[in-house]
């Protein structure tokens, strides 16, 4: 071996090294440098049917990478984990019901989205908020353990739209505790939570947030004229007396406006991010109309720094059809 060589060999493999080093590694980035989600997508009436498929739907592994070519950064996978747990202590999960949840949580992240995964329909919780309190926590014990060493990239949210008996007042003490119970496996997790009332904008000042504000997502559910994005929609009582309305009407667009300034004052004001977890328009209204109303809310809260996430996918409010495999104007409407 030439004189000299080996210092040298040893040199260029240090400088390898600090290159590798160097290179962003999504699985060790800190989370401080992950922006939230801002462009997201909600793949709806999949997991969070009672079974995966009974609202027509099974999560494709092709849909997450053409999800992420499409523009999108982040999705949102709503789950049903009620359906698939033991209803007495210790409310345990089942195991093939998880390795689902792997699997797809694995499709998102190989894809490079963020992914956020939360309790969807726990509709027990909401009729009878203290009766469920132990199983509320002893579910989030149990997916946040199974899911702790994962990547920055997956986000958990505490629970879905509370309402009903489980107020902001009740669910403020609930949420404090699922954030204590995931932060024991999960320190450094971003966690979403939102007020009661479905998640409404309106209650977040009611929200008592923790001292630590680290890793601290604020949702809030934005389906605002709920006349016209719920017409006809058959879950929802009254709705049929709604078709035929149309989007704008009134002050429907300053409504908006004024709505998602608001929501950009807040998320100054408490210092954390916010997330339009959902909003959408079913596809009973007139599809000009859903087209506007979608893009004007995009702007709306781009112009405020709000991050959105549309509701859904490939459903009845969605914008991709599994059948023709074709985007619809919706998708223009979201990422022109
Ligand atoms: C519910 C869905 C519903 C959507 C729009 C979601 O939070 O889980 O079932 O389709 O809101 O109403």
């Amino acid at each position: 071996m030439k004189k000299g060589a080996l210092p040298l060999l040893i040199r260029l493999f240090a400088i390898t090294l600090l290159i590798l080093m160097s290179l962003p590694a999504a699985a060790q980035e800190p989370v401080e440098d992950m922006p939230p989600p801002a462009r997201c997508i909600n793949l709806g009436n999949m997991l969070e049917a009672p079974n995966e498929g009974a609202w027509g739907l099974r999560v494709r592994e092709e849909w997450l990478q053409m999800i992420a070519d499409a523009g999108f950064d982040s999705v949102r996978i709503p789950i049903s984990w009620t359906t698939h747990s033991d209803p007495q202590p210790p409310y345990t999960i089942d195991e093939a019901f998880f390795e689902r949840i792997d699997e797809v949580i694995g499709w998102a992240l190989d894809a490079n989205l963020q992914a956020i995964i939360n309790i969807h329909h726990f509709n027990e919780i909401m009729t009878s908020p203290e009766a469920n309190r132990e199983r509320l926590l002893a579910l989030w014990r149990q997916i946040a353990e199974r899911y702790q060493d994962y990547p920055d990239a997956l986000i958990f949210e505490a629970l879905n739209e509370p309402n009903s008996e489980l107020s902001t007042q009740i669910w403020n003490d609930y949420q404090l505790d699922v954030l204590d119970v995931i932060r024991q496996s999960n320190p450094e997790r971003r966690i979403v939570i939102g007020a009661g009332n479905w998640n409404s904008l309106w209650e977040i000042y009611k929200l008592e947030l923790p001292e630590d504000r680290d890793n601290l997502i604020v949702t809030f559910h934005n389906y605002a004229p709920f006349e016209f994005t719920h017409q006809g929609a058959d879950w929802v009582n009254g709705s049929d007396a709604w078709p035929g309305r149309k989007w704008p009407e009134e002050s429907d667009e300053s409504s908006m406006e004024n709505d998602l300034r608001l929501a950009g004052g807040l998320q100054e004001q408490l210092g954390v991010p916010l997330l339009m977890g959902e909003f959408g328009a079913y596809s009973k209204a007139d599809l000009d109309s859903r087209v506007r109303f979608t893009r004007a809310m995009v702007e709306n809260a781009e112009a405020n720094g709000i991050g959105w996430c549309y509701w859904e996918f490939a459903s009845g409010f969605g914008i991709y059809n599994p059948n023709t495999r074709q985007f619809n104007e919706l998708y223009t409407a979201l990422i022109p």
